[in-house]
């Protein structure tokens, strides 16, 4: 919906009292290279979408917090110093009651206030709505906060970003990596974002794609993280990590392997599975870090043969593809003016991100939609990817 739209149903839905309405947007992200790296300290490079959560948001006098969201029939109300029980309580509403809460713990006096939600993220698409609702949240009740307590400091949006992983493992109980919220925090317009999960460094890096286009490809099968093996990949690569640490004490993470001590070393991981999980995090970091120095380069060919490298990875040795990407992935790639092609985000459904020659965007959707409906029984969805800005208040 058009922003003016959203202020009109807040309006019809509520009532108007006079007060002010505040817009606050936080986008979703694409995820370019380096995946399932983040929560093992690696590096990831992902960009900000348009695509994002609107909050239309009025404060209120009392301690009572209520969301709706534009497409969908429900208002959830709760008060402020009661927000823990709500935890696996609600259909729809636990990213932002989570986020509510780590804000708390980390000290911010929190208004009560009316919320009104648009997204333009798709569901399930590993295109990382669920980042846009926590950023954009975080970011509202952060400047009301603030504002309430006559603090005139500005946002830390790295720190909203955190409070959103934190609503994210204590109140939704998916271990994520931290690369969601931060690119939807930090992003910037036709720039991507090299960081380093490890210390939060990071750089942003223009995205000069010339004559080439980022299309996304939707599966459309939900991806759901906590039904998912996320967790379960996440505890494989600490067990390696701790196996590995028998033989190169002085690394903390994952990302501190090279791909030449995983070479001399792999043998003391016996489980052959967790091996292989290890392999896709040391080879997915080398990759990132080469993604960036050939895109720095100008050196599109070889950027989307580490985009092609990625996604095998992924698929045989981290095993977190699904049929759906991959028919996605293989019909992509017999196309002319396709560099590379990879599954984007935690998998198992959700989307391809591929790199694709302007002029084959048309003949792109066409073919892999066909071939993708003919094998799998429904339409996939394609997006031109547009890379925008990262969580802001528009006035
Ligand atoms: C999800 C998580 C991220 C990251 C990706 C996989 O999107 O939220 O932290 O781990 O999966 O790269």
């Amino acid at each position: 919906m058009e922003i003016n739209e959203i202020k009109d149903m807040f309006l019809s839905l509520y009532g108007d009292n006079g007060e002010e309405l505040r817009v606050f947007v936080s986008p979703g992200r694409v995820n370019l290279i380096g995946e399932h790296v983040d929560y093992c300290g690696g590096p990831v490079f992902p960009a900000a979408l348009t695509m994002r959560t609107a909050v239309v948001a009025r404060k209120r006098k009392d301690d009572v917090i209520r969301l709706r969201a534009t497409d969908l029939d429900v208002c959830v109300e709760a008060k402020l110093d009661e927000l823990e029980q709500y935890k696996d309580k609600l259909k729809w509403g636990d990213y932002q009651l989570g986020v509510a809460l780590e804000l708390q713990k980390a000290g911010y006096k929190l208004c009560g206030c009316d919320l009104l939600y648009d997204d333009t993220v798709p569901h399930g698409s590993g295109l990382s709505s669920s980042a846009a609702i926590e950023v954009s949240t975080a970011l509202c009740l952060a400047v009301f906060a603030k504002e309430q307590a006559g603090d005139t400091t500005p946002i830390d949006m790295v720190e909203m970003a955190l409070i959103g992983q934190k609503a994210e493992h204590n109140f939704i109980g998916v271990k994520c990596g931290i690369m969601d919220q931060f690119a939807s925090a930090m992003g910037k317009a036709n720039h991507a974002i090299y960081l380093e999960c490890d210390t939060l460094k990071y750089e942003t890096v223009p995205l000069a794609m010339d004559g080439y286009k980022l299309i996304l490809s939707n599966t459309n099968k939900k991806h759901a993280l906590g039904d998912s093996k996320y967790n379960e990949r996440r505890q494989e690569c600490s067990e390696g990590l701790q196996v590995l640490q028998t033989v190169l004490p002085n690394i903390e993470h994952l990302s501190e392997v090279t791909a030449a001590d995983f070479e001399k070393h792999s043998s003391v991981i016996e489980n052959e599975v967790v091996r292989r999980r290890i392999k896709h995090v040391v080879t997915e970091c080398e990759r990132v870090r080469e993604s960036v120095k050939a895109l720095k380069a100008g050196e599109l060919v070889k950027f989307g043969a580490l985009i092609n490298a990625s996604h095998d990875s992924l698929q045989y040795d981290y095993e977190v593809s699904c049929e759906e990407l991959d028919v996605l992935v293989r019909e992509a790639r017999k196309l002319d003016g396709v560099l590379g092609t990879r599954m984007t985000g935690a998998g198992f459904g959700g989307c391809t991100v591929s790199v694709v020659r302007a002029d084959m965007v048309e003949e792109f959707i066409r073919t892999v939609g066909a071939a993708y409906e003919k094998e799998v029984g429904y339409p996939a969805s394609f997006y031109i990817s547009e890379i925008g800005d990262g969580g802001r208040e528009i006035k």
